[in-house]
């Protein structure tokens, strides 16, 4: 879902993944995995990947498509909270991108995750952590349609009564860190751009959610509002081709 423009020397900056086996957090449709690949390949780097999410729906086309890429790659269907198939020590570097937030729907499951990135890599070993910046309210003027968009989904999931992404400020993930051990944290702040495809076909599922079982809740106002809502919301973003929102790339070391 995500293009970073601005970003990528900070990530890049000190990251060598030649000979060195790489955990992703976060596999999901596959990008950053393709991202790291490009990086392979361009920098003739022998990697080894093993890439976790907790949903396997894209690991067959992902498959297919990084086949031959990395030295070896493995896509692993586990909760990144209980890494109990890895050994400790064993991992060079984590990445974990855009995912955090997403195990944090249910409180306290990031801060285990992390505490698992601490055991299973090696001493000296490299985190990387990319993650959206929280916001305060809608009423943000620096990033309208982010905020309005995270509006919609996270409303939308209340209704529904499920569970949404909870992002976590780089100030709490960097005093955590220091708590399970991490040194030398480090983050720095971007302007993520996002293209509107991706981002209106997210809304769009969420849309489908709430009209998939419209009679749970029982207002069919409260329902006819937040499609509205929605599909407005859908048209700006498709006017605007891409918009920006707030995010920051941490680093640590074990
Ligand atoms: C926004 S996506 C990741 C995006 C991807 N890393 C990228 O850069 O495009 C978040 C992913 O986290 C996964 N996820 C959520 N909770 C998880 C958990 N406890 N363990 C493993 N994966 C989890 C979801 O299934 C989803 O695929």
């Amino acid at each position: 879902m995500y293009q970073i423009h601005t970003a990528d020397h900070y990530l890049w900056e000190n990251l060598n993944l030649d000979g060195k086996l790489v955990l992703e957090g976060g596999t999901s449709w596959g990008n950053t995995t393709q991202r790291i690949a490009e990086k392979v390949e361009e920098q003739g780097w022998k990697t080894r990947l093993i890439s976790v999410d907790i949903d396997d729906d894209h690991f067959n086309q992902i498959q297919e498509l990084l086949h031959g890429r990395f030295e070896e790659l493995q896509l692993r269907q586990a909760d990144l909270s209980r890494l109990d198939f890895m050994e400790n020590n064993v991992i060079d570097v984590v990445i974990c991108n855009y995912t955090l937030s997403s195990v944090n729907q249910f409180p306290l499951r990031a801060t285990k995750a992390l505490s698992e990135f601490h055991r299973v890599l090696k001493p000296g070993g490299q985190l990387v952590i990319m993650e959206e910046m929280p916001i305060w309210s809608v009423e943000n003027r620096d990033y309208p349609y982010w905020s309005q968009r995270l509006r919609v989904i996270k409303s939308i999931s209340v209704l529904k009564a499920m569970a949404h992404f909870n992002e976590i400020h780089p100030i709490d993930l960097e005093q955590t860190l220091g708590i399970l051990g991490f040194k030398q944290v480090k983050y720095q702040e971007f302007k993520e751009i996002i293209d509107s495809e991706m981002a209106t076909r997210f809304l769009d599922k969420r849309k489908q959610t709430l009209l998939k079982g419209v009679n749970d809740i029982e207002n069919e106002n409260l329902t006819k509002g937040f499609v509205e809502i929605t599909e407005k919301l859908v048209k700006e973003l498709e006017l605007a081709k891409e918009f920006s929102a707030p995010a920051y790339i941490l680093k640590a070391i074990k």
